[in-house]
């Protein structure tokens, strides 16, 4: 399956059936692990599977108001802790759930605020800290697929209803061009179309709550990305949603090979006039 599929096909699933995860699938997950696409290789990122009653014990600890969804499997990324290390956990993870997207499997992240609880409850003894945890298995039917609806962190229902609904912020609401706020006129623009597509890949990313907390600006051969400071979304989350739509972007943007990312923000970022909320995290040039 292509990446441009797999994103557009990705969603979060809230609940599962009891069918288990077959050994054969559990073992292609951890086999693949290796070779997913990774922000920064040389931190150490491992993955743990855990399965059986680890349901019962990841309720209360992980997910919006403790709800883990009772999944047939959980897998929990246990990261070394160094420069950017939230990020490249945030971009691994949701290269995971594209593969799990694209072997049909079933999933939805959960917040994993409290590392210590989260490995404790998924039995896992290691120095490293759990970043990411994904609830995983095979969802049940579509008419019954429970739908997020988000107010606030503490007023979050899981609403019974038809189809995938997360809406996402349009393309060019995600997008400025050179100053902050101008749309990127699409269609006069030389735009590569290459450029195009992975900025739409950009806005199809899961986030915390959905919030999106990011936007994308060009300027010139440049993009720069920057991330919004939210009271509703912890500095975790906004990493891991930092790192999932930089991944949903190169995935697409990588096949002309322009994919040299430096974190932090680049010189002169104050001239794209960004507001107060906002920080410059990530930035490319191309040639
Ligand atoms: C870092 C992060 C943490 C998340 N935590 C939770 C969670 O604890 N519980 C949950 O139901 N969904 C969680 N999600 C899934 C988001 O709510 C979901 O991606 C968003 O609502 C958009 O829906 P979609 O994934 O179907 O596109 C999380 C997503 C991310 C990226």
């Amino acid at each position: 399956m292509k990446y441009m599929e797999k994103i557009e096909k990705r969603t979060s699933i809230r609940e599962f059936r009891k069918k288990v995860l077959e050994q054969e699938k559990l073992d292609m997950i951890a086999e693949s692990f290796p070779k997913l696409h990774r922000l920064l290789p040389d931190i150490d990122v491992v993955l743990a599977i855990r399965t059986g009653d680890t349901m019962l014990r990841m309720e209360g600890v992980t997910g919006y108001q403790g709800k883990s969804f009772m999944a047939p499997a959980y897998l929990v990324l246990l990261s070394e802790k160094a420069d950017y290390y939230m990020e490249n956990a945030g971009y691994i993870g949701e290269d995971l759930c594209l593969l799990l997207t694209e072997m049909g499997i079933s999933h939805c992240w959960l917040t994993a605020n409290d590392s210590d609880a989260a490995k404790a409850a998924a039995g896992i003894d290691s120095e490293k800290e759990a970043v990411v945890v994904i609830a995983c298995g095979y969802g049940v039917k579509e008419k019954t697929k429970r739908r997020l609806d988000i107010r606030t962190p503490s007023n979050v229902h899981f609403k019974e209803r038809k189809g995938h609904i997360a809406p996402k912020i349009a393309q060019d609401e995600l997008v400025y061009q050179d100053k902050w706020g101008v749309a990127v006129d699409w269609v006069n623009q030389q735009m590569d179309p290459l450029l195009d597509k992975s900025f739409y890949a950009a806005s199809l990313a899961p986030s915390f709550l959905n919030r999106q907390p990011y936007r994308y600006v060009l300027k010139g051969r440049q993009v720069i990305l920057c991330a919004k400071k939210e009271d509703m979304t912890s500095v975790k989350d906004t990493l891991l949603d930092i790192g999932a739509t930089m991944l949903n972007f190169d995935a697409i943007a990588s096949q002309q090979d322009y994919i040299d990312w430096q974190m932090g923000a680049p010189e002169g970022a104050e001239s794209i006039g960004m507001p107060e909320e906002y920080d410059a995290v990530a930035y490319y040039y191309w040639d």
